[in-house]
């Protein structure tokens, strides 16, 4: 396991993977550290659909302008409001999605996974895709569609600190 600040360095977006597939259980752990993520009020809106097979996966690439990338497995993470454990998902569902989408996507940097975020929500017509090609309800939103396999393309290792973003102690 790679310290966890090069970690979050070399997490990249990766668009070109190689043909092997990812076990079950290295797909349930990058599920369990989606699911360790803050969110408010503990209120864990999220849901997780796992897509593995190749002819669904095809499809997806062929409908989706900037998502046609090779990869073996895509996890969309959904909101799900009614089975949140408090209101507050209603306020935070996107960004308690967003907190396990990026927990996700460094888990699989330090397990030398590649993956690549690609948009759905707001997008109507992603949301719509998605929820005719695997049957996700009008209640659930899909937040994202996370690309997962291993990299067949090299990317470096960044932090893009820049320190005139910064504002010590007041802006
Ligand atoms: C909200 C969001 C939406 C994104 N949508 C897409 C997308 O639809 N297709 C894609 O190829 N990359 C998408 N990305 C990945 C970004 O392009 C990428 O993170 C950014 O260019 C920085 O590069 P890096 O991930 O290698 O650090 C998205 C990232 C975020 C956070």
């Amino acid at each position: 396991m790679k310290d966890i600040l090069d970690t979050i360095f070399s997490r990249r977006s990766i668009r070109i993977y190689d043909r092997k597939k990812l076990d079950k259980e290295t797909i349930t752990n990058l599920l369990k550290a989606a699911m360790a993520a803050p969110s408010g009020s503990n209120s864990r809106p999220w849901e997780f659909v796992v897509v593995t097979d190749e002819d669904k996966i095809n499809f997806l690439r062929s409908k989706i302008k900037y998502g046609n990338y090779n990869a073996p497995a895509i996890i969309i993470v959904c909101s799900n409001l009614a089975i949140a454990q408090n209101e507050s998902a209603y306020k935070y569902w996107v960004q308690d999605c967003s907190a396990a989408t990026e927990n996700l996507l460094v888990a699989a940097a330090g397990m030398g996974l590649g993956t690549c975020w690609v948009a759905s929500y707001p997008k109507e017509d992603v949301m719509k895709l998605l929820r005719e090609t695997l049957g996700i309800p009008e209640d659930v939103f899909p937040l994202n569609l996370i690309y997962v396999g291993y990299p067949a393309e090299e990317k470096a290792p960044r932090t893009q600190y820049d320190e005139t973003r910064v504002h010590w102690e007041s802006y």
